[in-house]
């Protein structure tokens, strides 16, 4: 099984995702600034995962930190959180993480400098054992929707890939399903700009043995009208206290279309992906990205003329009342209104 991100105790390994499925290849990030980076560059990917990642760069920093007075550590070490925050805007997987670690070591502040770091690396750690127990909770919550038979379509990539590992979030309640003895098959979207779709969610499905087809993201209209999807799951990078939800670029395209032909749209993730600070979806900040991901496949071959205008927005907002259900560790919101979503947060 492969890992998406490790903890090596004086590195941070991640399996570089721009390379898969061709190549799966890991390398060791060694400093903080190497992992901000790679969260930058989508070396590691998907909001749980960010989150996670930016924890282990924050316990990376506290180690390297070499201030010997509590002064200099905190200066020193909060800058190593910005630096993390400032890598990418929507997920909020990444501010709440990262603020975890800084509440962390706030608590311990009149501890010697050595205690603190220790605390700061068990916390990362914690993070990420919790991300994995949590992912298999509502992969067990969410398998519900699903029925013997359905083929559900995905967008993106939110699975193992896009998490601690294992199971992930909306592939999460595929995998449970199937691991279930359902026969669920799968359609992925191939995402563009950056195929998370093509690339990753087929080489996980693939591994699975779930059964899984490949489309372009424009088919997912015509395959619906042929019946060919009975329900949609994907994950989120950030929902807002009412249920609107976004997701990688082209998920509200496929809200729109499933709720043409009635199909189920679901939204899985964990709690810590709720914003309960922001009223609605339109607060959501959303990250635009350099042109040359459209420009150019994989940053290889160039596909549109020189100096062409681009728009590259990485994510948009599906409104709530485009999605049947909001799937989290705490159980379902159905549907996903402000009411709903405070007695989720509640129970
Ligand atoms: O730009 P990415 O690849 O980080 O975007 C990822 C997504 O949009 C995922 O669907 C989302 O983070 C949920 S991952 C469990």
């Amino acid at each position: 099984m492969f890992k998406t991100v490790e903890w090596k105790g004086s590195a941070v390994r991640l399996i570089e995702q721009g390379k898969l499925p061709l190549k799966e290849e890991y390398t060791d990030y060694t400093d903080y600034k190497q992992v901000a980076s790679a969260i930058e560059r989508m070396v590691v990917r998907g909001a749980p995962a960010i989150g996670v990642t930016a924890a282990m760069g924050a316990a990376l920093a506290a180690k390297q930190n070499k201030a010997e007075d509590h002064e200099g550590f905190f200066k020193e070490f909060e800058h190593a959180l910005q630096t993390l925050e400032a890598t990418r805007p929507t997920a909020v997987n990444l501010f709440w993480a990262i603020n975890r670690m800084r509440v962390c070591a706030q608590e311990s502040r009149g501890k010697p400098v050595g205690v603190i770091k220790d605390k700061l690396e068990k916390e990362a750690l914690l993070i990420y054992e919790e991300d994995l127990a949590i992912n298999q909770k509502m992969g067990e919550n969410g398998a519900e929707v699903l029925e013997d038979g359905d083929t559900v379509l995905t967008h993106c990539n939110a699975g193992a890939l896009a998490t601690a590992g294992n199971y992930g979030t909306a592939l999460g309640v595929i995998k449970m399903a199937h691991q279930q003895g359902k026969k669920i098959s799968v359609f992925a979207d191939e995402t563009r700009p950056w195929l998370q779709g093509a690339r990753l969610t087929t080489w996980e499905m693939m591994k699975e043995e779930i059964p899984i087809t490949l489309i372009t993201d424009s088919m997912a209209g015509h395959c619906m009208k042929k019946g060919m999807i009975t329900k949609v799951i994907v994950g989120s990078d950030r929902i807002a206290a009412n249920g609107d939800a976004a997701n990688k670029i082209g998920t509200y395209t496929v809200a729109v279309l499933a709720n043409r032909h009635n199909i189920p749209f679901y939204v899985a993730a964990p709690m810590s992906t709720i914003d309960y600070e922001l009223s609605h979806g339109d607060l959501i900040p959303i990250e635009e990205r350099n042109y040359n991901e459209v420009t150019h496949i994989m940053g290889q071959q160039q596909i549109a003329p020189d100096g062409i205008s681009v728009f590259n927005p990485a994510f948009d907002v599906t409104p709530n009342n485009l999605i049947t259900g909001i799937i989290t560790e705490k159980g379902m919101a159905i549907p996903p209104s402000t009411e709903n979503m405070a007695k989720m947060r509640e129970s």
